[in-house]
């Protein structure tokens, strides 16, 4: 049985996040906001957690979780070293979304870390969580509440909706704000490495600490990527339809993607198409979303897993999605838009 608990950022209900905290304290899990998706707690430093954790998620248990801390001075007793770099990062952009990794120490056990000898570390922008993780002893593991293969969940109903009877409890702190995943930095390398944008851009970190390299397997997600036909291995946040994002100029996107649209039409086929509100008058199909405007990605952002959830839900087959910019959050949201339809693109 799960329980939904709803909780207010403004007047926090402390029995509710106690009860939780104890929860979690038991090995329990607790599915809790943040500001960028919800995240699926347990006890970091509790091995067995970890498991239930994976089982929970259906996810490969060597697939490494991030621990959530709720003060920069916990980082020391999980860490072996800090470089000076981390520190001024975590100053600038804790609590917020970025994922730091470090040299991990014995008190970390491999089950959280997916036997890595590293342990990626994040500090969320969200009450609730900072609340539930002090509640539960200071180290909370959180990957994202959803079943593995299925979108990020952004609001409790998503959570729900994958995980009922499978975890102890949901805050429902209602929906997120950011919407896609924390950016990763590997602080073990030097320079610093990104192995996954997000909020926070490779612009904002080197304004920090100067040079910033990026993992190659994101830039072969950048959106000059020649298509490729859709490979299961890279489809990490996978729509149950097929799916197409088509980039180019915007007039010729629009017009491709009717096309395509229509030609799966009538073959009898459900079509989703991924609009923004610069085109959604544009599309002449029964079934178009409007994403969020291209004058502010961050509304792209934030509406994107909710949007393939809503596909999945209406049983499409077949989603065509307009491209965005690659720089600043669009950077976040086209990685994630190509993983979902595993980069399959069209250039027009
Ligand atoms: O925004 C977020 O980061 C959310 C919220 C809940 O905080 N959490 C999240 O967790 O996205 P998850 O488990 O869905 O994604 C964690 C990613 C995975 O791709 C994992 O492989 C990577 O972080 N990761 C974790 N520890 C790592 C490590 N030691 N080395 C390399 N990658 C690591
Ligand atoms: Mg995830």
């Amino acid at each position: 049985e799960t329980k939904v608990e709803k909780i207010e950022k403004t007047q926090m209900n402390m029995d509710i996040i106690n009860a939780a905290g104890q929860i979690l304290k038991q090995g329990g899990l607790v599915a809790f906001p943040t500001e960028t998706v919800y995240g699926l707690g347990a006890n970091a430093l509790d091995e067995e957690a970890a498991r239930k954790t994976y089982a929970a998620k259906g996810r490969p248990s060597d697939n490494p979780l991030i621990v959530h801390i709720a003060s920069l001075e916990d980082l020391y007793p999980i860490t072996k070293k800090v470089p000076e770099k981390a520190v001024a990062l975590a100053e600038k952009f804790w609590p917020g979304p970025l994922t730091m990794i470090f040299e991990k120490s014995e008190l970390v056990p491999h089950g959280t870390t997916g036997g890595l000898e590293t342990v990626a570390v994040r500090m969320p922008d969200n009450e609730v969580a900072l609340a539930l993780i002090r509640a539960g002893g200071g180290y909370v593991s959180g990957p994202s509440a959803n079943k593995s293969g299925r979108p990020s969940p952004t609001m409790a109903r998503h959570v729900l909706d994958d995980l009922e009877g499978r975890i102890d409890m949901i805050l429902d702190g209602g929906p997120v704000h950011i919407g896609v995943e924390s950016t990763i930095v590997d602080m073990t390398v030097e320079p610093p490495m990104i192995l996954r944008p997000g909020a926070v851009t490779k612009e904002m970190l080197e304004e920090t600490v100067g040079e910033v390299t990026v993992d190659h397997t994101i830039l072969t997600a950048d959106a000059k990527t020649p298509p490729k036909a859709p490979g299961m291995k890279y489809r990490h946040y996978a729509p149950r339809a097929e799916m197409t994002v088509v980039e180019g100029p915007l007039e010729k996107v629009v017009d491709k993607i009717g096309e395509l649209a229509a030609a799966r039409e009538n073959e009898g086929h459900r079509v989703g198409i991924i609009a923004t509100q610069e085109t959604m008058g544009r599309y002449d199909h029964e079934n178009v979303k409007c994403i969020g405007t291209r004058e502010d990605e961050s509304t792209v952002a934030a509406n994107l897993y909710a949007i393939l959830r809503e596909f999945d839900d209406d049983g499409t087959e077949y989603i065509y999605s307009e491209a965005f910019a690659s720089d600043g959050i669009g950077s976040a949201v086209m990685n994630r838009l190509l993983k979902a339809a595993g980069h399959h693109v069209i250039n027009v």
